[in-house]
């Protein structure tokens, strides 16, 4: 296993690669798994790899540099545009650099100028930054906004990434929660953080050297991957769908969100964002309009036997949900979980050549204690979908808790690349 850590990376790697660094995305996967994959199954600058999971887009970049074309799909309309600024690395740097400069001259004048304190922020905005930063972060924003160039993507990101460089909160992953979250010991100021940040970027697109290739980055869904590319046309499909442990991805930029003004509530997060996502967290469950859900019509069709083992842990959870104080819907999450991942494997089918592999990263799971090997569930379900072999590589051994359950589980978890071939 330490191996795999030295072959495909960590998450880590992105903080400090060119590029993949201007958004940090814990969710992520190491650029380095990318070139690994694209070299073992020899993939050259006229292949054409897939990820519909696209994250923030390390398979995009790590494909652009290579000269190998990509397709990736984001559903996360925030998380997209992350990926989709990080793609658009053709800009004259001389520009940037001066525009840089005008940009915190105008701040710098709309925070001087600024005879109120800057009001309207969300309450999740405020708690996060002192009102100094705050007026320098209404001032930064204002001027980013009212830039008419083609480069305001570019801006806006180096401000994004700039938010948790500058809270005063710590910079807290996956959510944000000012309250739990010691404050910083040293005061860091938004000017200045936005200032190094549009340097590091300035100098990524300078020394970025990219063989031309084509890459199309759409927010769309991955259970309808097959609308996006057309049948028998992709190489590989790389990607790490979110795992079966309840992380609510659609919360995790709210930080971010809120301060463009993208959303304001939970709701609206729900309606734009939430209910777009695939099934991985009890927060996305309706258990009213989920009835049928439990049925899991796609993946009998599919395996009726891994069915049967799901059915049986599904009903478990059920019995285990009515038995806790939180009641968690691990149940319809896990049901709908397997349903919404047989769609994708079907759609993958499609869209892959045949004799190529589907190479997703993926965690197991034990809600409430009942273990649900993910891994095995899918490269089974990728057989009865047409796939002809799979292969499961235990990548590292997770801690074996179950965050959102009081009574800790002890069931060890594991984190594997699965590949099936198609
Ligand atoms: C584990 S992360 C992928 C991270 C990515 N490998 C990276 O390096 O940035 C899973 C991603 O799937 C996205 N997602 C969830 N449901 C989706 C869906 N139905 N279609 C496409 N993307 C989805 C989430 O928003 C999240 O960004």
């Amino acid at each position: 296993m330490a191996n795999a850590v030295a072959k495909y990376g960590t998450f880590k790697d992105s903080l400090s690669a060119p590029v993949h660094r201007w958004f940090t995305y814990p969710a992520g996967y190491s650029y380095r798994l990318v070139e690994a994959k694209a070299a073992e199954f020899g993939l050259s600058t006229r292949s054409l790899i897939a990820d519909p999971f696209l994250g923030t887009g390390t398979t995009s970049l790590a494909a652009k540099k290579l000269g190998i074309d990509s397709i990736g799909v984001e559903a996360h309309p925030f998380v997209h545009w992350v990926a989709r600024t990080k793609l658009d690395l053709n800009h004259d740097t001389d520009l940037l650099g001066k525009e840089a400069k005008l940009l915190l001259e105008h701040a710098s004048d709309i925070r001087t100028e600024m005879g109120y304190r800057s009001a309207g922020w969300p309450e999740l905005v405020e708690k996060c930054f002192d009102q100094e930063n705050l007026d320098a972060l209404y001032a930064l924003r204002t001027a980013i906004l009212e830039l008419g160039s083609e480069r305001q993507a570019f801006f806006k990101l180096a401000l994004t990434a700039a938010l948790r460089d500058t809270t005063s909160a710590g910079a807290g992953w996956p959510y944000i929660a000012p309250s739990k979250f010691a404050e910083r010991k040293v005061r860091r100021d938004a000017f200045d953080e936005f200032t190094k940040r549009c340097a590091i970027m300035v100098e990524d697109v300078e020394n970025f050297i990219e063989i031309e290739s084509f890459h199309s980055v759409i927010n769309g869904d991955a259970r309808k991957l097959a609308s996006y590319v057309n049948e028998r046309k992709v190489d590989m499909i790389l990607t790490s769908p979110p795992y079966l442990n309840n992380y609510d991805y659609a919360d995790r930029t709210r930080l971010e969100t809120y301060f463009w003004g993208l959303y304001d509530s939970w709701a609206d997060i729900t309606a734009n964002v939430r209910n777009k996502l695939m099934m991985a967290a009890t927060t996305q469950v309706h258990r009213n309009k989920m009835a049928r859900t439990i049925e899991m019509s796609l993946v009998r069709s599919i395996d009726p036997l891994v069915h049967a083992e799901l059915s049986d842990a599904v009903s478990r959870l059920g019995i285990l949900r009515k038995q806790k104080s939180g009641k968690k819907s691990y149940d319809l999450m896990t049901a709908g979980y397997f349903e919404d991942m047989a769609r994708v494997i079907t759609q993958a089918h499609s869209v892959l050549k045949p004799g190529c592999p589907f190479i997703l990263v993926l965690g197991d799971s034990a809600p409430y204690g009942v273990h649900v090997p993910t891994d095995e569930f899918i490269g089974k379900l990728a057989l009865g979908a047409g796939f002809t072999s799979f292969s499961v590589e235990v990548i590292r051994n997770r801690g074996n808790k179950w965050p959102s359950n009081a009574q800790r589980h002890k069931v060890p978890l594991r984190e594997s690349i699965v590949t099936v071939t198609r």
